[in-house]
């Protein structure tokens, strides 16, 4: 298969290593000069292009792995063949103006990837759509080759699964970060909490989330949340996030707080 990646950043760099391992023909394009020099000693096998007119590559696919909102600008950029499928790797954006290139797609990982973290690809949902059939298997041969599993989405369904990705990675990772505040200024190690943290994922998963929810929030022990938003007097923001997920746990369990 023949691939050209375009972009350096986290994910394009990523994507690069992982079909570097492949017997697939790598080319990759981007703005960033020092990227490109850095990418071409790392994997000399692949083939740095120097213009637009990506037509010479004869690729099967372009992946376009760059920031949101440069993806329209970046697609037009360039000139493809027509067999050639152009994918990119949002989970929240769509191609526009195909009209002079309309064989496009979404190859969107739904993994976090940081340059310096080790991606594990056969634990990384492919979320695959393209407007062809023809299209649909050029990606399911790439998810194939980074031995990923994929799965067949709509642009509807896309934009739900990162709304719910943002909300269960991003938003956990942040209360992670302010927990991990918190304790040092107290001198703890916030990896005190690992074992608790990693027992509720598990069994949010093993058991629906709402059935294996515990806490102050859920025995509407007022005594506790009070004392608890009194200790995060210094954060007011945290504290509103504090009340309003405590509210949002008695909703959804139907405690009727006014009777208390
Ligand atoms: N990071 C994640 O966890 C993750 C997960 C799934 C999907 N994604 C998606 O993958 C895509 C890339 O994300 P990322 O995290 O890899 O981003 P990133 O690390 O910030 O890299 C962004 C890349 O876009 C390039 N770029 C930005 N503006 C450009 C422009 N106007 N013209 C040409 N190139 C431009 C940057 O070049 P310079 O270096 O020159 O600025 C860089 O190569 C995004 O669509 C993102 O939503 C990200």
């Amino acid at each position: 298969m023949r691939i050209v990646i375009i972009g350096s950043g986290n994910v394009a760099c990523h994507l690069i290593q992982a079909f570097c391992k492949t017997n697939a023909t790598l080319f990759v394009h981007a703005r960033n000069a020092t990227a490109l020099d850095e990418l071409k000693s790392e994997f000399p096998s692949v083939t740095i292009l120097s213009d637009f007119n990506l037509t010479k590559t004869d690729a099967d696919l372009v992946l376009i792995s760059v920031k949101d909102n440069a993806l329209n600008a970046v697609f037009q950029q360039y000139t493809y063949a027509p067999k050639t499928l152009v994918a990119h790797t949002s989970g929240t954006q769509i191609i526009e103006n195909t009209g002079f290139h309309q064989n496009a797609g979404v190859f969107y990982p739904l993994q976090t990837f940081s340059k310096a973290s080790i991606v594990n690809w056969k634990n990384t949902p492919m979320l695959i759509e393209a407007s062809s059939e023809e299209g649909i298997q050029k990606l399911e041969q790439a998810a194939a080759l980074l031995q990923a599993p994929y799965f067949e989405t709509n642009a509807e369904q896309r934009k739900y699964i990162h709304l719910t990705a943002v909300l269960t990675s991003n938003f956990t990772n942040h209360l992670l970060g302010k927990a991990a505040e918190i304790l040092k200024e107290h001198v703890v190690d916030y990896h005190i909490l690992q074992p608790l943290v990693e027992a509720t994922v598990k069994k949010a998963f093993a058991k629906h989330p709402f059935e294996v929810q515990t806490g102050p929030a859920l025995r509407n022990d007022t005594s506790t949340i009070n004392k608890h938003l009194s200790l995060l007097q210094s954060d007011t923001l945290l504290q509103k996030i504090y009340t309003d997920l405590t509210e949002s746990i008695q909703k959804t369990s139907n405690l009727d707080t006014n009777n208390e």
